[in-house]
């Protein structure tokens, strides 16, 4: 079955072809970031009208990549939430009129069950049951997944998401939007155990996080110190606060597969492309026996090859979405 994948939930403008919900013939994605960096986050006005904008002709390079024309497309899935209302609505719009025009069958898609799918694209398929870790700006959640399409929440954070913690401690260093990738890289040269920052709700019997505490940790060290860090103090700050996001990443993920007694671990979503977090779970994994799949990075952010692949669970067993599907800001998975 060959998918038109369509994702527009945030900043980026992607479409996708994937043949038969693994391969992937062609995945165009258009950030915006440049339009958003200068407010310091996703101005949600100025993201639709950019949708607006790009969502054809990024559609269009999608098709003439992949070389597979309109009318061999058998299936279109579009991410139906949840995300912003006004950007969801683009991507949701074009799908319809994709679907009405050529009769296509459609299927609004969960953005996260999407991010969770991710990995089928480049990695094997892997064994049932597993725990999927789903880590990006947006969210930051621990699932029980027996198959595709029944997940069971496990945790989640109680405040900020691990990719907005890392966006906000890279706002309050001046080290511009966003502030994962920036991190990652300055933190190959810092000092990880430099400063002790918490490791919030780090307890047996929870599996829900919170950032919000350890952001305002990085602020409260910023305060106190006499002056404003020199650039080469930055590295050791920004090391010692992705070692703490991602130590709870992981102890909690490995917890929940050893409670459950499982052995595989998908993790994805934006923040799965952190290099320190994808070499922290696979030491783990190898050091338990626990398998850990890991999407590659640019399908760990936001594409639509991700859509079009969750989508494609869907389709292939008939389910669709009526031509009245609307965009949902929330959609828990
Ligand atoms: O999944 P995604 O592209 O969009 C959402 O669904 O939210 O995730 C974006 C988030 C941003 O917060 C960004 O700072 C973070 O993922 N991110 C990273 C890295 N690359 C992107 N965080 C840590 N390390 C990275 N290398
Ligand atoms: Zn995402």
């Amino acid at each position: 079955m060959l998918v038109l994948g369509i994702e527009s939930s945030c900043d980026e403008t992607a479409a996708a072809v994937v043949r038969n919900g693994k391969e992937i013939l062609s995945s165009v994605v258009a950030s915006q970031i440049p339009f958003h960096e200068k407010y310091g986050g996703v101005v949600p006005e100025i993201a639709s009208r950019k949708h607006l904008e790009t969502m054809t002709p990024v559609i269009r390079e999608a098709l003439g990549t992949a070389g597979i024309p309109l009318h061999d497309i058998q299936g279109i899935a579009v991410t139906q939430g949840p995300g912003l209302v006004g950007s969801l609505l683009v991507g949701i719009s074009v799908a319809k009129a994709i679907a009405y025009v050529c009769g296509l069958p459609m299927i609004g898609v969960n953005h996260l069950e999407g991010h969770i799918s991710a990995v089928i694209l480049e990695n094997s398929v892997p064994e049932f049951p597993f725990i999927a870790l789903v880590v990006s700006g947006g969210h930051t959640s621990l699932y029980e997944v027996k198959e595709w399409g029944r997940y069971r929440l496990l945790g989640a954070t109680r405040d900020d998401a691990a990719g907005e913690a890392f966006d906000k401690v890279a706002k309050l260093l001046n080290l511009g939007y966003p502030g994962g990738g920036v991190i990652d890289r300055l933190s190959r040269e810092g000092r990880a155990d430099a400063f002790p920052f918490p490791r919030a709700l780090n307890t047996k019997y929870s599996f829900d996080f919170s950032f919000s505490g350890l952001k305002t940790a990085v602020l409260n060290h910023l305060i106190s110190r006499p002056s404003p860090p020199q650039r080469d103090e930055i590295p050791d700050i920004v090391a010692s606060f992705q070692e703490a996001v991602v130590d709870v990443l992981v102890e909690k993920t490995f917890r929940a597969a050893e409670s459950l007694d499982y052995h595989s671990i998908v993790v994805s979503g934006g923040v799965a492309a952190n290099s320190r977090l994808r070499k922290k779970m696979q030491e783990r994994g190898d050091r338990e026996g626990i398998a850990i799949l890991i999407p590659p990075s640019s399908l760990c952010t936001d594409n639509a090859a991700m859509i079009a692949a969750a989508g494609n669970h869907y389709l292939e067993k008939g389910c669709t979405s009526p031509l009245s599907l609307n965009a949902l800001s929330r959609w828990p998975l």
